[in-house]
């Protein structure tokens, strides 16, 4: 049998599945392996499932000659060196598709969550402030409405999509822009900073690429509105934090409402958790029992027919070899 190794315990029932058709060594714990514990582990391996804590890179493939497949349990392969797997003939796999619903609803929640301040809202009760007052304050954490406003989206993939079928839903004008420049329904196409200067509402829906690294740079918020929401689902390395922190700090943005950050965990010291009008989450977004599941059980079914030689339910298209 072949000889996997997983790098995480997942929820639901997948890894049994994987268990008994393969020889599958699982890490235990509640962290992930560390650096030199992974090498390690996939010495003799054809197989990895991994998740986007685990680096894929030339050095994680010499120390696995034999591998042949990686499977990742997530949609985003920004953690893996897509060339090196390239030239090493090592096929990828992802879980696109079965997270698209649970994603576009925590970005949606996020855009709810600051457009009505209910963070503060709820510190506002926990703290005993609400209270100390003598009654219902009409003035009190005064959001702002959807209905009329415009959402921007970057990025038009199948989240950036899902989130704007709920944005029509609460009366939302949408304009989006893709680097690809497909267009959809219901969304009016802009170019990039067409996007930036229209929204109310500013949703991220891109990959991590070397393009898209701090997209949205200080030049990028500079062209937002000053009471725009940002709202990021999709990968923290999309903004450039320091200078988010600085025109949010400088009263230049109204709000943002993060469920990714540069670096994760970001510290609880770190200067955008000090805003009050910064709502935040621990990358949230696929994070419902029915949808890890089902990318549990596609991560398996990539990892299975990857190591039988048969075409990958999702493979992760990889540049077209120089020796093809
Ligand atoms: C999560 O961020 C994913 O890429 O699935």
């Amino acid at each position: 049998m072949d000889k996997v190794f997983v790098s995480r315990q997942l929820p639901g029932a997948a890894l049994q599945r994987l268990g008994r058709a393969t020889n599958m060594h699982c890490w235990p714990g509640d962290a992930p392996p560390d650096r030199d514990s992974l090498l390690a582990a996939v010495a003799d391996c054809r197989g990895l499932l991994c998740t986007l804590n685990e680096r894929i890179d030339s050095q994680l493939l010499q120390a696995a000659p034999q591998l042949a497949v990686v499977s990742s349990c997530s949609v985003g392969v920004d953690h893996v060196d897509l060339a090196a797997l390239n030239s090493r003939g090592v096929i990828l796999g992802h879980t696109p598709h079965v997270l698209t619903d649970a994603t576009a609803d925590l970005a949606f929640a996020l855009l709810l969550a600051a457009a009505r301040r209910l963070p503060e809202g709820e510190r506002h009760v926990r703290s005993g402030a609400w209270a100390a007052q003598p009654g219902w304050d009409p003035s009190l954490l005064l959001g702002t409405d959807l209905r009329g406003r415009t959402l921007g989206l970057l990025g038009l993939g199948p989240i950036g999509q899902a989130m704007a079928r709920r944005a029509q839903g609460f009366g939302l004008r949408i304009v989006g822009w893709t680097p690809s420049g497909r267009a959809v329904d219901g969304v009016e196409a802009a170019d990039f900073d067409g996007v930036l200067e229209q929204a109310d509402f500013l949703s991220l829906h891109l990959a991590l690429t070397p393009q898209t690294r701090h997209i949205i740079d200080a030049r990028a918020l500079a062209r937002l509105r000053p009471h725009a929401i940002l709202i990021n689902s999709a990968r923290g390395g999309l903004v450039d934090e320091a200078a988010l922190a600085a025109a949010l700090q400088a009263g230049r943005l109204g709000g943002a409402a993060l469920d990714v950050f540069e670096q994760e965990p970001i510290a609880s010291t770190h200067a955008l958790l000090q805003l009050p009008g910064v709502v935040v989450a621990p990358h949230l977004g696929s994070a419902t029992r029915g949808t890890r599941e089902a990318m549990a059980e596609l991560a398996v079914d990539n990892l299975l027919a990857g190591l039988r030689g048969e075409p990958l339910p999702a493979a992760y298209p990889l540049p077209t070899r120089k020796d093809a």
